[in-house]
């Protein structure tokens, strides 16, 4: 037999105690270990008069059985002083069952303020005191469960009860945000609707009925909601004579009744009224988001469709066996990704990316000779579809924006990523799987920069609850996900995460309040803000390029994970690898708690020789290379006496399509001078940075470097000064 639910060592508060339900509660609770508090301000069933004896009777009930109560006489608008009496005798306060009520039946016309305001009183405003009186040592002791007090004449209406129903409605208002707000404390709020003989029942039951419905029967579930075992929260509960069922909201597909650039009008809604009204296939919507979230997705349907007006929801159903034909291939408005250093620094941050490890100098300083963009930046740009609410357009697709996980991730590069530049995008829509319990959308993004391919993405997206409508499982477009070899990982590496960090990463362009917004995440069921999958995805793909390509960007070639957990900012980050080959397999895991929030995943490297054999092509194509070779020439003449002018060391490092294609060093401080290929022997006194093509323009004398230098074109590290003496002599040598 399972174990007694006990409450000993907990203190319990019922209002309304002295009789009827709340007695039955206050009774069982003591029976079973828990502090009593009885409640009871002891007036009649209409809130008339007031006395002692009521609370005292349950009292001396429960302690002639051995058990510990209190009484208390204060009305519940007086919910301090109600509290007050469970922290004296008690010190401290977990349960608080909200109970008392009273009744001023009256049909509505006939209904005055103050039958109207005290019932609001008692109910609705005693309640809210109560609770709130008790909250903050809840809080503090991370535990409490609450009770809530409804009626069937809220939920369904009843005649002569206008004024008890609003209140009676009113709790489970109360009770839902409560729920919501209480999650994370550990302080759980249920609602109840009871039937039951009491007094208040005996004007309009029966007495047979009154006899058989025992508030006995309805104690056992209050008892459970308040169990510290009972993980139910903002649920609602129909109760009596035994028997209990559990209510939710039901909602039908609705029908969309506007069309583009056209006026909402009455008529639309009458020509639509049954299709809003057919609750075949209804939802059943648990939280906010869910409601705001297909407005969302309505909005931007309407706005990319020309307005057909359907039920898009049901339209996308019923043409589902035909397999997605409209939705498969979609593509979505082509765009352009634009970014400087600043964006390609701030992601790395993001990231994780830190002054700590002088190898990611070269991620977050622009002025390091081998400055680079992160490879996994390539998702970067190509986020804009899914984070700037364009999948609210993909035809036939029941797209509501809360049901969309980031499931899986793809991406390649072909060539390293410029460390600035405007990639122009295209996105379609490669392939739609129906797994059972959800579509899986693969979203192909294609980037080009300079009409040159050089990355592609593939998102796989999870809609939750929208599949087992009979399309295909599995698709050749899949870029699979690969299992991790069953061996000890080669190579461990971890990074602690800072509180900041999804504040950080959201910088980088998905804004998504669910990161950052206490409120938003707790109503999406977290316990807290929660990373972007995104995020850990790039510091484990750091991982792998520290650990194995001695965190050179160019030899990325590809990576494919599975989100699987999500991970909660200041948790730190785990990535497990196993190098085969080219190949380096991973997993990410939370350090602290071993879960695995990565799996299947693995980065693809270029092998090392393939690298060299890239950068010496690129040489050939450089102008300057001609510049360079004509200054080494020149020096020979006249290199003393610029020495004796200048002595000063310059490193130049050239780029082509935004990479390092070049290093020369002007050597005006040896000797008679020198100019060769490569970094300065020793160390350069200045360290310039600049595309082949500005360096032209600056030689030729068409670009003043001073402002290339403000305009960011051109980049000086070192002693900047010296840059002036500098100029006077590519001035010279511009009028070779
Ligand atoms: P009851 O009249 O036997 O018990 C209510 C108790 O609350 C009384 O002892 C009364 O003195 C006390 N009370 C009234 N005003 C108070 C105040 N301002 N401060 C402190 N105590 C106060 O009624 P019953 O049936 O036990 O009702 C309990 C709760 O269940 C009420 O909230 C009622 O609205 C609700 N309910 C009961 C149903 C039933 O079938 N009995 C049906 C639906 C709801």
């Amino acid at each position: 037999m399972a174990s007694p639910l006990r409450f000993d060592g907990r203190v319990v508060l019922v209002t309304g105690a002295g009789g009827g339900l709340g007695r039955a509660y206050a009774l069982a609770f003591a029976e079973r270990g828990a502090s009593v508090v009885v409640n009871d301000l002891g007036g009649d069933f209409r809130g008339v008069g007031k006395g002692s004896s009521a609370a005292d009777k349950v009292v001396e009930e429960i302690r002639s059985k051995g058990g510990k109560a209190v009484a208390n006489y204060d009305s519940v608008e007086a919910g301090e002083k109600v509290v007050k009496t469970a922290l004296d005798a008690f010190g401290r306060i977990d349960v608080v069952v909200n109970n008392a009520g009273i009744l001023r039946d009256g049909s509505f016309a006939r209904i005055s303020d103050e039958d109207w305001d005290i019932i609001h009183r008692v109910h609705l405003r005693g309640s809210f005191q109560v609770t709130r009186a008790a909250w903050d040592h809840m809080k503090k002791q991370k535990f409490g469960r609450i009770i809530m007090t409804t009626s069937a004449s809220g939920i369904y209406g009843n005649f002569g009860q206008a004024n008890y129903s609003a209140a009676k409605l009113g709790l489970l208002g109360l009770s839902n945000t409560i729920a919501l707000e209480g999650k994370k404390s550990n302080i759980h709020c249920n609602t109840i609707a009871p039937t039951a003989g009491s007094r208040m029942t005996q004007t309009v039951m029966p007495e047979d009925l009154l006899e058989t419905l025992k508030p006995d029967y309805v104690a056992p579930l209050v008892l459970w909601l308040c169990h510290e075992s009972c993980e139910e929260n903002g649920g609602l509960f129909e109760v009596g004579g035994g028997w209990i069922g559990k209510l939710r909201w039901e909602r039908s597909l609705g029908a969309i009744v506007r069309q583009k650039n056209q006026p909402m009008t009455p008529e639309g809604v009458k020509a639509n009224w049954k299709k809003i009204c057919d609750f075949e296939n209804a939802t059943k919507p648990q939280r906010i988001q869910e409601s705001i979230g297909s407005i969302i997705g309505v909005l931007s349907k309407i706005d990319s469709d020309g307005g057909v007006s359907t039920n898009h929801m049901s339209h996308a159903a019923s043409t589902a066996p035909s397999g997605f034909a409209r939705a498969i291939g979609y593509k979505f408005p082509p765009f352009s990704s634009a970014y400087t250093e600043l964006e390609t620094i701030m992601y790395a941050l993001g990231v994780g990316a830190s002054v700590k490890e002088p190898k990611d100098m070269k991620f977050i300083y622009e002025g390091s000779s081998d400055f680079s963009c992160l490879p996994t930046f390539g998702v970067i740009v190509a986020q804009k579809p899914l984070v700037g609410g364009g999948l609210g357009g993909v035809p036939e697709l029941p797209i509501s924006l809360e049901k969309v996980l980031h499931g899986e991730q793809y991406l390649e590069l072909y060539k390293p990523l410029p460390r600035s530049g405007n990639l122009k995008c295209e996105a379609v829509i490669a392939d739609v799987l129906d797994k059972g319990s959800g579509l899986v959308i693969l979203m192909d993004v294609y980037s080009y920069f300079e009409k040159e391919l050089i990355c592609y993405n593939q998102f796989s997206l999870f809609l939750v609850g929208s599949g087992g409508i009979g399309g295909k499982r599995t698709s050749d477009k899949v870029k699979e996900a690969v299992a991790v070899p069953n061996r000890p990982p080669d190579a461990v590496l971890t990074d602690v995460t800072s509180l900041n960090q999804a504040a950080l990463y959201r910088l980088s362009g998905d804004w998504n309040p669910l990161h950052i917004d206490p409120n938003f995440s707790s109503f999406a069921g977290f316990d807290k803000p929660i990373l972007h999958g995104l995020c850990t995805f790039g510091f484990s793909a750091r991982h792998v390029l520290q650990k194995f390509a001695d965190n050179d960007a160019s030899r990325f070639k590809a990576i494919k994970v599975r989100f699987s957990k999500p991970v909660y900012p200041g948790q730190t980050i785990k990535t497990e690898m196993w190098k085969e080959g080219n190949r380096i397999h991973f997993q990410t895991k939370i350090h602290e708690t071993g879960d695995i929030v990565i799996s299947n995943a693995y980065v693809d490297l270029v092998p090392a020789s393939g690298i060299s054999a890239k950068t010496s092509s690129a040489h050939e194509e450089l102008q300057s290379t001609l510049v360079f070779e004509e200054i080494g020439r020149r020096l020979g003449d006249i290199g003393r006496e610029v020495v004796k002018k200048v002595d000063a060391v310059f490193e130049w490092h050239i780029t082509k399509g935004g990479n390092t294609a070049a290093k020369w060093t002007i050597d005006l401080k040896n000797g008679s001078g020198k100019v060769y290929q490569g970094p300065a022997v020793g160390s350069a006194d200045t360290t310039f940075t600049l595309s082949d093509e500005d360096f032209m323009e600056v030689v030729l004398g068409k670009l003043d470097p001073q402002k290339a230098f403000f305009s960011g074109r051109l980049k000086a590290r070192g002693n900047i000064l010296l840059s002036q003496k500098l100029q006077m002599i590519l001035k010279d040598y511009a009028k070779l």
